[in-house]
């Protein structure tokens, strides 16, 4: 049996990047974890985030045993990757980071716009990134995290003219600013991504990191396949999405479990498993 492949975010950001990896790769073993109890991150402070995460990576770790951990979080990849890879090492993490290199070899007024939590647009690892990648570029980036909320805990509920309206405002800022490329840099936005597209059409192309993911993921767990198959310490039945916290899980996670295909769970009731 092989060792499954884990995904976490602080709530549903992630559901995008596992479903495309899942469509692609249907025969993967697949843990979805959502920190409900520690979200949102993009208000944290990187001390406290680096280390709530490394306390919940650890007890993911005990309980699920990954070959692969993905980071399907913009904030916590900024925030927490280098940290967490040398913490854990050699299991291998695979982390979301804007699209800030496709957007700037594709925007022709040299004007792209990053949409992120707080947290990501103000971190030093973006102004990095676009010195590397977008020079010669303008960037203007925003923070939203009514956005990230409205995704979180109204989605599902929201009618597709509402989901418009949620992201218009955006979308506007970036064409007053003369942006022709705009990056969704948290993972909350890809369950927004039509309506992004379509509040931005024709004049503005939207840009994501979802495919390169999912590439990025395929390469470094074929890797890792051969050595992790004898020693599986976790059945899954089906794919997985663990919630933390102790609440009972909320009428929208039993949703997103159904929409996904996905079997609901609390960390906390996951018993760590020890048979081969
Ligand atoms: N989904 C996360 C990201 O990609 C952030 C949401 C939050 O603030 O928790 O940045």
């Amino acid at each position: 049996m092989i060792k499954p492949i884990l995904f976490l975010d602080s709530g549903a950001g992630g559901l995008p990047y596992y479903r495309d990896f899942h469509i692609r790769n249907p025969a993967e073993k697949l843990v979805y974890a959502a920190d409900r109890e520690n979200f949102p991150y993009g208000a944290k402070d990187p001390s406290l985030l680096i280390s709530l995460l490394t306390a919940l990576m650890e007890k993911l770790i005990n309980r699920f045993d990954p070959r692969l951990v993905v980071l399907a979080c913009n904030t916590a990849s900024v925030t927490a990757l280098d940290h967490l890879r040398s913490s854990f090492s050699p299991l291998p993490f695979v982390g979301t980071v804007p699209a800030i290199k496709p957007a700037a070899e594709g925007s022709r007024r040299r004007s792209i716009g990053l949409l992120g939590t707080a947290r990501t647009v103000e971190d030093p690892y973006i102004a990095d990134l676009a010195a590397r990648y977008a020079g010669g570029c303008s960037l203007s980036a925003l923070a939203a995290p009514d956005l990230v909320d409205f995704v979180e805990r109204r989605l599902e509920d929201a009618d597709e003219a509402e989901r418009l309206a949620a992201v218009k405002p955006y979308v506007e800022k970036f064409r007053a600013g003369g942006a022709d490329a705009v990056v969704l840099g948290c993972t909350h936005f890809l369950l927004l991504a039509d309506e992004f597209r379509l509040a931005a059409s024709p004049d503005i192309k939207i840009y994501d990191s979802i495919e390169g993911i999912s590439r990025r993921i395929e390469n470094l767990s074929n890797e890792r396949a051969a050595d992790d198959s004898s020693d599986a310490a976790f059945a899954i039945e089906k794919n997985l999405l663990v919630l933390t916290g102790s609440a009972p899980p909320e009428k929208v996670w039993e949703k997103r479990a159904r929409r996904f295909d996905l079997s609901l769970c609390l960390l906390n009731a996951v018993k760590p498993e020890t048979s081969p």
